[in-house]
């Protein structure tokens, strides 16, 4: 069998992370100070692939190239393919076609995170030889997910987001595929919603007799494609990060396993992990709870917050009340103005959202 490749998809639209995904790939979202696409990219190395290609967007796809560069990072070798438009998951899977060939591959969702990786799985996928495997999980709310029937073992029936779920295993967002799925991806026909569905060319596969597995995974997957998806992805990773202080304390008092990288200035500040805060960072005369990850550069001064992200180079001072569950973009400047009339002043950009006491 030719060597086991690895694609990422980190093209698509984002529309649900708005305004983030006007000016950044959601893919390049930060969950515990790491691009949530860097987190698929470790997987595939952990699980000894060597070549990985990389599905990004026209508009997206020079800041993707400059954050994952050529992949030695990471130890892989990466290779960017550019989809014209987002026209689905099984159209993704073509247009990387030239780059796969005859390789056997597992596909990632590139907003997707997976705490156990793909190494179990590409070893399941190398002795077990089907012709696809589907990862699966048990969710509460089957009806919000395409879920996978089974019958003898096998996956017998994909049914995206069904009224009543026959079964409650959702597909991840990790597929295994042999080059069956070309033809697969060739024969179907866009879903009214204009895609080519990989649910419907991995039907195609069951229905011509091929051998698609499932394979449960039971630690925690999480797919980042909103917000709140993004905060509970950043409560997961921290939940185990490593205890490090490496930036400067003065006066400070620091509980709980608290990430705090080199050239971090926290002067007068509680911070209660699990927490990060990057490189350069400034936390002044304020609280940073659990479950926040402060990017590099980002001040925090004569405020409160937990339970949230902000991404590098914002500020957020002098607040009476505590800002939580946030996702704050780059650059931005939330605080109290000097000027009066005492009013709210806000400079937002498109599909921001802003809840004010
Ligand atoms: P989705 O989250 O399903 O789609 P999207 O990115 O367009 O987001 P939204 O629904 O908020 O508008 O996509 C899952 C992953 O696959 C994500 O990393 C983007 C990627 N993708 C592609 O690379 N090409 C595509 O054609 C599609 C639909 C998604």
């Amino acid at each position: 069998m030719a060597e086991l490749k690895g694609l990422i998809l980190s093209g698509g639209k984002g529309t649900r992370l708005r305004p983030l995904t006007h000016t950044s790939a959601k893919q390049l979202v930060p969950v515990a100070n790491r691009p949530v696409l860097f987190y698929g990219i470790q997987a595939m190395a952990d699980a000894g692939i060597e070549e990985v290609g990389i599905i990004v967007a026209p508009e997206t796809g020079d800041e993707i190239r400059a954050a994952a560069g050529d992949g030695s990072a990471f130890g892989v070798s990466i290779t960017y393919i550019e989809q014209a438009s987002p026209d689905g998951l099984a159209h993704a899977v073509l247009t990387a076609e030239p780059f796969l060939g005859e390789s056997p591959f597992v596909m990632y969702l590139g907003d997707n995170l997976l705490r156990d990786g793909i190494t179990e799985l590409a070893r399941t996928f190398a002795t077990e030889r089907p012709d696809a495997l589907i990862l699966l999980t048990p969710v509460p709310d089957p009806e919000h997910y395409g879920v996978a029937e089974l019958t003898d073992g096998r996956v017998s029936r994909l049914v995206e987001k069904p009224p009543e779920p026959e079964t409650d295993l959702a597909l991840v967002g990790v597929y295994m595929f042999t080059p069956a799925i070309f033809e697969a991806a060739r024969a179907i026909e866009p879903s009214p919603r204009g895609e080519l569905e990989i649910t419907d060319a991995i039907q195609w596969l069951v229905d011509g007799g091929l051998r698609v597995d499932p394979h449960v995974v039971h630690g925690w997957w999480k797919d980042t494609g909103q917000v709140h998806d993004m905060l509970e992805a950043n409560r997961l990773i921290l939940d185990d990060i490593a205890e490090r202080h490496d930036g400067e304390l003065v006066d400070s008092r620091v509980e709980g396993r608290v990430c705090i990288e080199a050239g971090a200035r926290l002067e007068r500040a509680t911070v209660r992990g699990p927490a990060i805060i990057g490189a350069g960072a400034t936390v002044r005369d304020a609280y940073i709870g659990p479950y926040t990850a402060i990017a590099e550069g980002v001040t925090i001064e004569s405020a409160e917050i937990e339970h949230s992200i902000v991404l590098a180079g914002s500020t957020i001072r002098d607040l009476d009340s505590r800002v939580e569950a946030s996702l704050i973009g780059r650059d931005v400047t939330i605080g109290r103005g000097p000027a009066m009339p005492r009013a709210y002043r806000f400079v937002v950009g498109d599909s921001s959202e802003i809840s004010i006491l």
